[in-house]
């Protein structure tokens, strides 16, 4: 995959430094020459696009943090301020809101599209492992995150998912007592989900590094599957030119939410201040965990709910083992391709499930999806294993 060392030598500082530190080097060799295949569509601009998303969001969350304070008497008002006194303050809480919601819409956009061009698959197990260490991170870190504000919502959500946990058979009490410091969510839960949030936040950072670096071992995959990919082209400039229109599109869509659309992303029972006394009429959590949410109101018990919740998300880190055929596109596999449509279509209905209450007909809606989305990887993976395992005549070789 990777280019011949080219024998660049730098002069002046930098070559001092690369000489001693090949830094420059070794930027040159996974950035510049660093070979890609030719043929990548527009779904692998989104690794670029979370990177990105992700500096601005340290960036953001360490001057909102400036003014945040992380107790129950102070955080409510404290974010008050920061939208209305703070310099620039409404600037930063509103791109970090609404970062977070397209963070998660490109993370959901970035696992769908490995699902569908079979990037889990051997040689790139350790990055989809990765990737998947990944979106627990960041599932933890906008939980509590949302927790922070601690407007209705925010109160509530901490109360049902330490509920949610505290129905773990023997252990429950604990982890629920450990997660909130008390009894209900108060200070202790805010000051530990401050932390928690703060420290995951740059964590991610740490395995996204380790996620790239795995990635420029095995190469990147691409829309045929075929490998090693015909026809390859330096990164620069045809994927840095490549990535960085996809980023500008990004970035329009973004400042079109945050300047003319604010609110989209905000839940009106969040700016009112946490109520211990008072549950809101609908608790729910934020559109990017509506699916699970789907799944746990699903299942008749607590307990039951929990397990088949997390382990929808614990599913897909044996997708490389479920799926075991050499054929990677999902192109070139029509019983694959019609789980994929069917796992989609599952998933967005959780989420609908997730936002109406699992009751009368969406009870049922619920429980259909929730079978479907297992199916694909416990019926579909493995049926269509056996089944598809050879490219069509012609496809093997062409570019
Ligand atoms: C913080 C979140 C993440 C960041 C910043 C990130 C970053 C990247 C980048 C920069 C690439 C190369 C460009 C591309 O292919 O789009 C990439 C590739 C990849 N990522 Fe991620 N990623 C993240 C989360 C995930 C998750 C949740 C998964 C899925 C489990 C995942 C799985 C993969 C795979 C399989 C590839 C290689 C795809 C291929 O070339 O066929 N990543 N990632």
């Amino acid at each position: 995959m990777q280019e011949p060392r080219r024998d660049v030598t730098y002069t002046g500082v930098a070559g001092w430094i690369d000489r001693r530190l090949p830094v420059i080097t070794g930027f040159r060799e996974e950035y510049v020459t660093y070979r890609m295949p030719a043929n990548l569509n527009w779904l692998w601009n989104f690794g670029a696009i979370l990177t990105v998303v992700l500096v601005v969001m340290l960036a953001t969350g360490i001057f909102l943090a400036l003014h945040y304070t992380p107790t129950a008497a102070g955080a409510f008002a404290s974010v008050e301020a920061i939208d209305r006194q703070v310099p620039s303050g409404w600037l930063l809480r509103s791109i970090h809101m609404t970062g977070a919601s397209l963070f998660m819409a490109a993370l959901y956009i970035h696992l769908f599209r490995g699902l569908y061009y079979g990037s889990y698959k051997q040689p790139r197990e350790l990055l989809w492992l990765t990737g998947l260490v990944l979106l627990c991170m960041v599932m933890l870190t906008a939980f509590a995150g949302y927790v922070l504000p601690w407007g209705q919502m925010s109160y509530w959500g901490a109360d049902v998912v330490g509920k949610a946990v505290g129905a773990v058979p023997g252990i429950g009490d604990w982890l629920e007592h450990f997660l909130q410091g008390g009894d209900a969510p108060g200070d202790v839960s805010l000051h530990r989900l401050f932390i928690l949030h703060f420290f995951m936040a740059f964590a991610v950072l740490g395995v996204v590094v380790l996620h790239v670096a795995v990635l420029h071992v095995s190469g990147s995959g691409n829309p045929k599957g075929v490998e090693p990919p015909p026809v390859t082209v330096p990164f620069h400039p045809y994927y840095s030119s490549k990535d960085a229109v996809g980023l500008a599109l990004f970035v329009l869509l973004f400042a079109v939410l945050v300047f003319f659309f604010p609110m989209i992303v905000a839940e009106p029972d969040n700016y009112l201040p946490a109520n211990p006394l008072q549950t809101p009429g609908d608790i729910e959590p934020e559109w990017y965990f509506l699916p699970f949410y789907g799944i746990l109101q699903s299942v008749p018990s607590k307990f039951g709910g929990l397990v088949v919740s997390v382990g929808a998300i614990l599913l897909l880190f044996l997708a490389p083992w479920l799926d075991t055929s050499p054929v990677k596109s999902a192109r070139y596999r029509p019983v694959y391709r019609l789980g994929m449509l069917m796992l989609v279509v599952a998933f967005a209905l959780l989420g609908a499930v997730g936002k109406h209450h699992a009751q009368g007909v969406w009870m049922i809606l619920g429980r259909v999806a929730t079978l479907a989305y297992y199916a694909h990887f416990l019926v579909v993976m493995p049926y269509s294993s056996r089944r598809e395992r050879r490219l069509p005549p012609g496809v093997e070789g062409t570019p």
